[in-house]
């Protein structure tokens, strides 16, 4: 774990991932200075974090060595940028997934850093190649995406520019590892990375089993949560093929005819409209009716959950 003077890192938007990312790098003991343009944001962030640190102290399940008020006290607002990245050593931007927004505010970075600082976006979907185009400082610029609720899905997927220099990667993976996170390198710039590439090819075949009626919307969300969820929270589909067979060989000498036979059948992109919503949209609304209250209160048991898989996952041996 890294000492209190372990270094600064800037986040540039203090909204629902600047807030996760904060504490997740003053977890790691690195001093953060977090930049709005909303001074209300920043000190509602702070507020925010103040009270989530409090509730995690008590309930064990902070992250880190230091206390939460050690924690706290490593993490400040700022509303001036250029006073924000003085000597940091790692920028991580959090405002809305704007492409124009995001471009004007890499343009400015790219004006006022030094030659050392690492230049990191957290966006779901722009790519590198379209974020840091033209900018002098594009050798040490990525994305790191991370997963909502970060605190709890420690995955961030690093995403290089064609042109980002391998040292950029690499020191970003280091300090994600060093804060707790499970970094994975995507190592071409491809749309929707790599986690989202796998949750749109889910989301597309459920979608298509509910319309054309062979499960109902529930049944179908229990086949993940209660079937293959159980096993993708500890091990992946790769080895996941590795294990249900003497080995990966024996599973593709045996089950690839059936595999290829049931992927030809798979139909095409859904439309998402139509009455396969309606019909989807009034299963979900069954369970958790879509008013601020209920999507709030399934939230927080979701991320209850979570926690406590993660507390999980850190107390079984690795292998
Ligand atoms: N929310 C998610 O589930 C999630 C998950 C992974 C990645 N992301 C990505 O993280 C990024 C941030 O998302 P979010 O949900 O935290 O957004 P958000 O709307 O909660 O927060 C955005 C913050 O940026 C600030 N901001 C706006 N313009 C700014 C500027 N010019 N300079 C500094 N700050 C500015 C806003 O005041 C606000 O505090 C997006 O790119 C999003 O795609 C989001």
């Amino acid at each position: 774990m890294a000492s209190p003077a372990a270094g600064v890192v800037v986040i540039v938007g203090s909204g629902l991932i600047g807030r996760s990312w904060a504490m997740l790098f003053a977890s790691g003991g690195f001093r953060v200075k977090l930049y709005d343009i909303e001074q209300q944001q920043v000190t509602n962030a702070l507020e925010n974090i103040r009270k989530e640190m409090t509730f995690l102290e008590q309930s064990g399940s902070l992250k880190g060595s230091l206390g939460a008020q050690d924690q706290l006290s490593l993490i400040s607002g700022c509303l001036n940028i250029q006073e924000a990245v003085e000597g940091a050593l790692h920028i991580q931007e959090c405002v809305p997934e704007n492409l124009e927004l995001k471009k004007k505010i890499f343009a400015q970075l790219d004006q006022i850093i030094d030659d050392q600082v690492v230049l990191s976006s957290s966006t779901s979907c722009l790519l590198p190649s379209q974020l840091f185009a033209g900018l002098a400082h594009v050798q040490q610029c990525l994305v790191a995406h991370p997963v909502n609720p970060p605190y709890y899905v420690p995955l961030v997927e690093l995403v290089p520019h064609p042109e980002t220099a391998p040292a950029t990667v690499d020191r970003t993976h280091a300090l994600m590892r060093k804060i707790g996170q499970s970094p994975v390198r995507v190592l071409k710039e491809m749309d929707g990375f790599v986690l989202n590439r796998l949750q749109y090819a889910v989301i597309s075949e459920a979608w298509r089993l509910v319309e054309e009626g062979i499960v109902s919307p529930s049944d179908l969300d229990l086949v993940m949560s209660d079937g293959l969820g159980m096993r993708y929270a500890f091990i992946g589909p790769l080895e996941t093929m590795h294990l249900n067979a003497e080995g990966m060989l024996s599973y593709c000498d045996r089950y690839s005819e059936g595999m290829k036979h049931v992927l030809k059948t798979f139909g095409p992109i859904p439309e998402f409209s139509g009455a396969t919503v309606e019909k989807v949209n009034q299963a979900m609304c069954l369970k958790v009716p879509a008013d601020p209250e209920h999507l709030a209160a399934r939230r927080r048991w979701r991320d209850e959950c979570l926690q406590r898989l993660a507390k999980l996952k850190r107390q079984m041996p690795s292998q």
